[in-house]
């Protein structure tokens, strides 16, 4: 019915098969338009833009089950997509066909407050749903920087985390279970809402992080915990950024425990600066570590910013800045989630989701100044500093096009060969998808590589679901 295209071997959708998809998801739910199909052949992801043949705007697992098998029997390609939000190009349709849309499926089916789970579809913001369990007394910690308007879906397709994170693990250590369609049009049915459970494969875990290459997920079950009594939030400036990078290590030695640790540099809170207000004693210094601390009650909490103040200081840290009220903490963490906009304001950027072991950082930190000062671009360094995952942004600056596209990927590479010397590995979480796929097999060997391999083979015979992602074709 479709004809192959020659240049990616997939088929290309015709009339006949896009009437066919309008009977499945009914006419709303297929967008043909150009407004369309350039919006949804666009993420966050640098300026990477691929046109998509057609939307598809399911309403249910039902109707994603029909439209994958009718692609798959056609060969059509498919890409599936939450809110566009990713950062390594995974919702972008490289070879054309169809983008999947999971928006419309948006219910929170059920909320068990007695076993603290979550029943979700993969189209609810991650945010509305933290919102509506918090309504129960109830905390669900991922917290990406896009939770306002990123969804499940792709926070599960991606493994996604943020600051809090780091006390709480990313959003792999929430999902008890999955509901999810093979590319053939199979639901399956993963895990299940008891805590422990070891019957046979972990498919929940393999589907997690596999970037919507292997299945669609179209629900999740969530594992959820009372919300913490009291929280505290700390600004530590230090003079130089290695002093502050050694300083997050000494914190979790020392049984800190933080909720969350991030790091900014000083090209990242001037960033933000230069649109929004950042106090003076901030601005200033050369690096910032921000904690969150999570417990029982104020006091509690303010004994632990004590002691947690002492150690910046013995590391060289200077004059602490202590948020009680939620909104001067939410003030702090303004800051920093404005970075990722305000680093892209500047100029066009790459952003490396470089990872290492947490005594590694001050050394990732140099090979990223370096890398960058080698290839004439600026280095901004920022992010999750207690996970040992920082977002290099590789900035633009004053090359020209040419310039930039060869000096970018040259100090990219030369920096995550250093991360991998390092002991760390080329995404912490923003995933591999399309952006990053070159990399991949500086972290990854052979073997486990073919594994890979082997297992979206076994999912995905015919290649047709989010092809182009994660491997060099
Ligand atoms: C952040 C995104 C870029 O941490 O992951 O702001
Ligand atoms: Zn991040």
């Amino acid at each position: 019915m479709s004809q192959p295209d020659p240049s990616t071997g997939f088929a290309v959708t015709t009339p006949a098969f896009l009437s066919r998809l309008a009977e499945i998801v009914g006419e709303d739910g297929l967008l043909t338009d150009d407004v369309a199909l350039d919006g949804y052949g666009r993420d966050e992801t640098e300026d990477l833009h691929f046109q998509p043949e057609a939307v598809v705007l399911p309403r249910d697992t039902e109707q994603v089950s029909r439209v994958l098998a009718w692609a798959n029997e056609n060969l059509v390609p498919v890409t599936p997509r939450g809110a566009g939000t990713g950062l390594s190009g995974g919702a972008l349709p490289v070879h054309r066909g169809l983008v999947l849309s999971l928006e419309r499926l948006d219910r929170i089916r059920s909320i068990d407050s007695e076993n603290l789970t979550v029943v979700a579809e993969a189209g609810v913001v991650t945010a509305e749903l933290q919102r509506r369990v918090d309504e129960h007394g109830l905390f669900y910690p991922p917290d990406p920087a896009s939770r306002e308007t990123c969804q499940l879906g792709g926070n599960i397709a991606e493994d996604s985390a943020g600051p809090r994170c780091c006390l709480y693990g990313s959003t792999r250590r929430w999902v008890m279970g999955l509901e999810a369609v093979r590319p053939d049009g199979a639901i399956l049915e993963t895990g299940s809402r008891n805590l422990k459970d070891v019957a046979g494969y972990n498919l929940t875990q393999l589907l997690v992080g596999s970037e919507g290459t292997l299945a669609v997920v179209t629900a999740a079950t969530l594992r959820l915990i009372p919300r913490p009594a009291a929280t505290l939030t700390l600004a530590l400036p230090f003079d130089r950024l290695e002093q502050a990078a050694r300083a997050v290590c000494e914190i979790f030695r020392g049984g800190h425990s933080p909720a969350a640790c991030e790091l900014l540099e000083s090209g990242a809170i001037q960033a933000v600066a230069a649109s929004h207000p950042v106090p003076a004693q901030l601005n200033r210094c050369d690096a910032l570590i921000l904690i969150e601390l999570h417990g029982d009650d104020t006091e509690q909490l303010l004994r632990r910013a004590a002691a947690l103040g002492e150690t910046a200081e013995q590391m060289g840290g200077d004059e602490v800045l202590l948020a009680k009220e939620p909104p001067e903490q939410r003030r702090l963490w303004e800051i920093r989630e404005k970075v990722g906009e305000a680093v892209k304001q500047r100029s066009l950027y790459k952003e490396a989701d470089a990872v290492v072991p947490r005594s590694a950082l001050a050394e990732l930190v140099r090979h990223a100044r370096r890398a960058a000062a080698r290839h004439r671009l600026e280095a901004i360094c920022y992010g999750h500093a207690g996970d040992g995952n920082l977002h290099v942004s590789l900035v633009q600056g004053e090359l020209d096009a040419e310039a930039w596209q060869e000096a970018r990927d040259a100090a990219e590479e030369d920096l995550f060969r250093a991360v991998v010397s390092l002991g760390g590995t080329v995404s912490g979480e923003h995933g591999i998808g399309w952006t990053q796929r070159r990399y991949l097999p500086l972290a990854v060997g052979e073997t486990e590589l073919e594994t890979m391999a082997a297992i979206k083979r076994l999912f995905d015979p015919r290649g047709i679901l989010n092809p182009g992602k994660i491997f060099v074709e």
